[in-house]
């Protein structure tokens, strides 16, 4: 059995030439057939070096960097925005569009419909003027209104090649206690897909996203038990959020963790790993991220759940240099992509084609 793997690409459209950057020229060209697998290029600096990428997306992201979703209640607006992304897609040899929203939305709202359209109307367009393109769409990590982004999740997946379920950012609003937990905790990430398939939205357009980062809490307060208590900072109508900590990329984490007064500990009720460490004003700091371990039961019910892929946010924040532990661990991030070794042999082997790690 065949599986996707689909890396999402954060290009931002500024740093894309119309130059074709790779080594291998036609790495360019936009896909035009079916793939048995897919495996989505990364962010500006480590593709243009190697162009490991064969498929790259626009990355948008309305309301942040582009224009709010209130200007595209208008149709014309719409048409145009659209209009605007195929002709920029095209231009920098791109294979699909990716559109994020992280604004709120009310359901039943002039923006709650737009959004729905513009994804219909995007897929279509796309479709048209680059056979074989994508369209995929970022949804947060669960369907129920997560940071009053309430969309109509059924039309828009069936309206689009895919939906990105973005697995992080799970304490962006804290209702219990004010303390430091994982951005991803593997029960609460697992469910969600669940409720995700309940509204009876097809496994086959679902992408799993994990985090290749994860958060940094300053303690307020940090208890014998080692829970450790974080700013009160409020996120949309809850007073508590990860807000109160920093993300930092896994080449961070890894460096810091051998610093830290812990060492890397495990929470078997989370499933996740972190460590705490004393900066250097004697305060102490949690860290909360996911690693292999975390990753790989995700990943594995990727398959068991029989979704289209995983993903991440995001590949470039691994450690690339030739240093030998960070090469070890960086293809160890990659690999828990793939889950538990023995179901994926076939499929691994397929990939090592088209993945350089270094
Ligand atoms: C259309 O978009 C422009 C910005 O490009 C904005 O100024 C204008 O208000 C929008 N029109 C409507 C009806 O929303
Ligand atoms: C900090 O935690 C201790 C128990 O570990 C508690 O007695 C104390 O009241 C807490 N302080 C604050 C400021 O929350
Ligand atoms: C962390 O510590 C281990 C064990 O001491 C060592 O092998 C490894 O190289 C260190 N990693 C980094 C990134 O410094």
């Amino acid at each position: 059995m065949l599986r996707f793997l689909v890396v999402l690409c954060s290009l931002l459209t500024a740093c894309r030439s119309s130059v074709c950057p790779c080594e291998r020229p036609e790495l360019c060209q936009q896909i035009r057939e079916e793939k048995d697998f897919e495996v989505n290029l990364v962010d500006q600096p480590v593709a243009a070096k190697t162009c490991f990428c064969t498929f790259v997306y626009l990355f948008v992201s309305l309301g942040k960097g582009d224009v709010p979703l209130s200007y595209l209640v208008d149709q014309d607006n719409r048409t145009a925005w659209i209009t605007d992304k195929v002709t920029l897609a095209k231009s920098q040899f791109m294979d699909g569009i990716n559109i994020d929203i992280e604004q709120a939305v009310e359901e039943g709202s002039p923006e709650y419909y737009a959004l729905t359209s513009l994804v219909k109307e995007t897929t279509e367009m796309f479709h048209r003027e680059i056979p074989g393109s994508q369209v995929s769409f970022d949804v947060a990590w669960s369907p129920k209104c997560i940071d009053k982004r309430c969309y109509d999740y059924v039309t828009i997946a069936e309206s689009c090649d895919l939906l990105f379920v973005m697995s992080y950012d799970e304490q962006s609003q804290i209702t219990g206690d004010c303390i430091a937990m994982a951005n991803a905790p593997l029960r609460q990430t697992l469910d969600a897909y669940d409720q995700y398939l309940n509204l009876k939205i097809s496994p086959k357009k679902i992408v799993m996203g994990v985090p290749w980062y994860g958060y940094d809490y300053p303690c307020l307060n940090f208890s014998q038990e080692g829970v450790c208590s974080i700013e009160k900072v409020p996120f949309r109508g809850v007073p508590c959020s990860d807000a109160a900590g920093k993300q930092k990329p896994y080449k961070w984490l890894m460096k810091q963790v051998n610093s830290s007064m812990s060492g890397r500990l495990w929470d078997d009720e989370q499933q996740a790993p972190y460590f705490n460490y004393k900066d250097q004003d004697g305060q102490i700091h949690q860290v909360w991220y996911d690693d292999p371990q975390s990753i790989c039961p995700k990943a594995d019910s990727v398959m068991s759940k029989d979704l289209r892929g995983i993903g991440m946010w995001n590949a470039n924040i691994l450690d690339y240099s030739d240093d030998p532990v960070a090469r070890q661990q960086t293809t160890m991030m990659w690999n828990a992509l793939l889950g538990s070794p023995s179901a994926t042999e076939e499929f691994e082997s397929k990939l090592k084609q088209n993945i350089i790690l270094h």
